[in-house]
């Protein structure tokens, strides 16, 4: 049993570090994944009959207002994740409207058990991101217990995901039930993979991927690349793409990684045809190309139907999957089939026994938009964490715990 579930949390305030940096517009949340997911978390030690101390960061307050003035730390509240989550707890969520003074401390001092408190953004110190001692020692004092479930903050050495825990003991820090999940199916991807190990790789630009490809070269079978960064591999093959999205500066790397793979017996499959349109439009005219023949004047959107039937066969095939990006701009309906035929297929390689992880922003999306968030093994609440954790890097937030 993990050292969460088996910790009896009883007469206890247990500080948790969520990732609530969920988008917001004009004071709506308009995806509640990452509340959803810290849930079970914080139910659980309610049913011990704890208490819950709530912190998180959301955005970027003090960069963005340095950059754009007529912001204020106003626009970067947490206060409507105090509503939005007494909603879905169906108990009133307590708010602080600071982290660390006065507030914070007496709300948390007299919280009793059953009650949930929500702190304000953390980033509303420099101290946080700067993994101020300090600060975090004054955050540890707000719990009796330590708990990190903000897997999708985990990539970011910072005062409440790192620098917090050295004021625990080793029986009062621990992963949540979220962060236990995460790094279970991440594991299983990375490290206790069974083969074949299909990687699909997606997404624009080729500079944001290129050390994850790196890494999955010693661990994958296959690597298939689909989205705008496909199309840097087939100009530095000597392709013609039309106005297809390109790295010029990364044909020398799109090289390199095509040579490593096949040193390695690492088939990289690139998507063979392409849907192309006159112009980024929802409303462009389309049609198909071989993906190296892109018309001049025409840029590819998407993958074509031959592509489609050449991942379909390899993911079918696969007993673990990991998935991260987009095969097109699947935000258009006309440019969304080849993301859709790959989720559908992730699904179906899902249903005949496949392990399969699904993480990054957009194939999050992807899979939710197309309804097959519940057909696949996981899916990841981290971004730039999953990346991270798929470059092979150790994550500070996972570290901190495990020291
Ligand atoms: C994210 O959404 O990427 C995480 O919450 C981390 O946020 P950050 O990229 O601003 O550090
Ligand atoms: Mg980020």
């Amino acid at each position: 049993m993990s050292t969460f579930s088996s910790h009896n949390f009883a007469g206890q305030r247990a500080l948790i570090r969520v990732d609530f940096n969920v988008p917001i517009k004009n004071g709506t949340i308009t995806d509640d994944t990452r509340i959803r997911a810290a849930l079970p978390t914080i139910n659980k030690v309610l049913a011990d009959g704890g208490s819950v101390v709530l912190m998180s960061h959301w955005g970027r307050p003090l960069k963005d207002i340095e950059k754009k003035p007529h912001l204020t730390l106003a626009d970067f509240s947490l206060k409507p994740v105090a509503a939005y989550l007494s909603g879905m707890l169906d108990s009133d969520v307590q708010f602080a409207d600071d982290c660390i003074s006065g507030d914070a401390v007496t709300k948390a001092a007299s919280l009793q058990p059953g009650q949930i408190l929500l702190l304000e953004n953390l980033r509303y110190y420099k101290q946080e991101e700067k993994g101020d001692k300090d600060f975090a020692e004054k955050l540890s004092k707000l719990g009796d217990v330590y708990v990190n479930d903000a897997f999708g903050t985990a990539h970011r050495a910072h005062a409440s995901t790192e620098v917090i825990a050295q004021f625990f003991p080793g029986d009062k820090k621990m992963f949540g039930l979220l962060m236990e999940g995460e790094v279970k199916a991440a594991e299983q991807v990375l490290h206790n993979n069974q083969k074949p190990f299909t990687a699909i790789i997606g997404g624009a630009k080729v500079s944001d991927k290129i050390l994850i490809i790196e890494n999955l070269l010693d661990r994958a079978t296959d690597i298939i690349i689909g989205g705008g960064m496909a199309y840097t591999f087939f100009k530095a093959e000597g392709g013609q793409i039309g106005n297809s999205l390109c790295e010029d500066d990364r044909l020398d790397t799109a090289l390199e990684l095509l040579k490593k793979a096949q040193d390695k017996g690492v088939c990289i499959h690139l998507p063979a045809d392409s849907i192309i349109a006159d112009k980024f439009a929802a409303d462009a005219q389309s049609s198909s190309a071989l993906s190296v023949e892109v018309p001049e004047g025409w840029m590819a959107l998407d993958i074509g139907q031959m592509a489609i039937e050449q991942f379909k066969k390899i993911i079918g095939e696969s007993k673990t999957i990991l998935w991260n990006g987009p095969m097109g701009v699947f935000e258009m309906d006309k440019f969304q089939h080849g993301t859709r035929a790959i989720a559908e297929a992730v699904a179906d390689a899902t249903a005949k026994g496949a392990f399969s992880l699904v993480g990054g922003g957009d194939s999050v999306a992807a899979v939710n938009k197309f309804g097959y968030a519940d057909k696949v093994s996981y899916v990841s609440t981290g971004g730039g964490a999953l990346l991270e954790y798929f470059e092979g890097k150790e994550l500070p937030g996972i570290a901190a715990i495990k020291a």
